[in-house]
């Protein structure tokens, strides 16, 4: 039986050295034009210096004119490849793969973006609904631009070094929301059915495979369900990662989005919430039925956990937040302590301002580390207005940027 400790061959030729693989966290650190700020470098050096297995970068963005947040690392034809080189580079020879995303309607109004999404549904997070514009569908030809778009980005990750990437296609995202039959209601060749509802994605997955060649990389990231009454579910999920068992180096199995979720990415169920790998049950239904190797996701803040993910089946198992409050953690699980790491936690009562404050508290744990600061995370009350400080001189720049082109 595998352990935490053992090996994993990916299709694609790499090995990894072990099954602990830093999950996305969204570092909000680029620098002028987007590119990488130096603080990504020293970031990545020290998760390097941590021992986990593979380490995927916070989602880089496909295209400038529609970005997650202002701070957000874009790659596209107008990027310098030479502070994208340096961060492939910073982790030594932990391996670094870049995420890649499209937030689709996921883009903020003051951002000056236009939301492209499958259909006119608009964004539902309650009384924060305004803060997102209305969404406009997309068009057969924006679909083609998207999936070369991807391809594009996932070369230039090539050229600039990272070996592979991971497509983004959950939580909510332009991908997940073709995926979900709540936001896609198209009745064209992209929405109906699951499959033309999951032809996005796997065109995506197809072009950026062409692009990059064999021996690269290439993973994607799934919600094993939105969480929503009528939405993306686990025997959708069970579908689509049969359909991309052929052509992916592993699928991240992952859950929920910004308008299931009390806190990010996580089911909006206290009591579920309140687990240790909450998504084990439903998407372990999963392992013993496909033939991609799969990575669970959410929750995992403890070696025995860790161990239970891939005792399992699971052939990876995916640390986001421990990892951002102690990045040595796969060095002290592997060396057998439990290691537990407790994440910050909120009283504040409503629950979206929790979430971002929560969010804003383990962003600023990355800023710092990266910052060579290395300060315990502060309280999320007080995180989240540091945040909102640090997001509007991003704004500011990523509006002049967008002027000035
Ligand atoms: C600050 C922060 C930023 C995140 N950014 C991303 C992201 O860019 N892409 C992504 O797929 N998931 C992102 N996530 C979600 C994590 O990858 C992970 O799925 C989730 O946090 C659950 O894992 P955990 O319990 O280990 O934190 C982010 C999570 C946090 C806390």
């Amino acid at each position: 039986m595998s352990t935490l400790g053992s090996p994993l061959a990916l299709r694609g030729g790499t090995t990894l050295r072990n099954r602990i693989v830093k999950a996305a966290m969204e570092e909000q650190l680029a620098g002028p034009g987007q590119q990488p700020d130096g603080r990504l470098e020293a970031l990545y050096r020290r998760w390097g210096e941590g021992g986990a297995g593979l380490l995927l970068t916070g989602h880089v963005m496909i295209d400038r004119r529609a970005v997650a947040q202002p701070g957000d690392v874009v790659l596209d034809e107008a990027s310098d490849l030479e502070p994208f080189r340096r961060w492939a580079a910073a982790a030594g020879d932990t391996p670094v793969w870049m995420q890649i995303n499209h937030p689709g309607r996921i883009v903020l109004r003051d951002t000056g973006a236009t939301a492209l999404a499958p259909s006119a549904v608009p964004l539902d997070v309650g009384g924060l609904s305004r803060l997102y514009p209305a969404p406009r569908p997309m068009t057969e030809a924006d679909l083609r631009t998207v999936i070369d778009r991807f391809a594009q980005t996932a070369r230039l990750a090539q050229q600039a070094g990272f070996p592979g990437v991971e497509v983004h296609a959950a939580h909510g995202y332009l991908l997940s929301q073709f995926l979900s039959p709540l936001a896609n209601r198209r009745d064209d060749a992209w929405g109906g059915p699951l499959r033309n509802r999951a032809r996005l994605l796997l065109e995506t997955v197809e072009a950026v495979r062409d692009r990059t060649g064999p021996g690269f990389g290439v993973a994607v990231k799934l919600n094993s369900a939105d969480f929503q009454r009528g939405g993306f579910a686990i025997d959708d999920a069970r579908q689509v990662v049969d359909w991309l068992s052929g052509s992916v180096d592993f699928v991240e199995l992952s859950g929920g989005n910004i308008e299931s979720l009390t806190r990010p990415l996580r089911p909006a169920d206290e009591r579920t919430l309140a687990r240790e790998a909450y998504l084990i049950d439903l998407a372990g239904r999963l392992v013993d039925e496909t033939a991609a190797p799969l990575m669970l996701t959410g929750g995992i803040r403890r070696r025995e956990i860790a161990e239970r993910v891939v005792e399992r089946g699971f052939a990876l198992a995916g640390v986001a937040t421990a990892l951002a409050q102690r990045p040595d953690v796969p060095l002290r699980w592997l060396a057998g302590e439990d290691a537990p790491v407790e994440p910050p936690c909120s009283l504040i009562r409503s629950k979206p301002v929790r979430a971002a404050a929560v969010q804003a508290a383990i962003t600023g744990r990355l800023q710092s580390i990266g910052g060579g600061r290395d300060t315990p995370p502060r309280p999320p009350a007080v995180a989240l207005l540091v945040d909102r400080y640090r997001r509007s001189r991003h704004l500011a720049r990523y509006r002049r940027d967008r002027a000035a082109r």
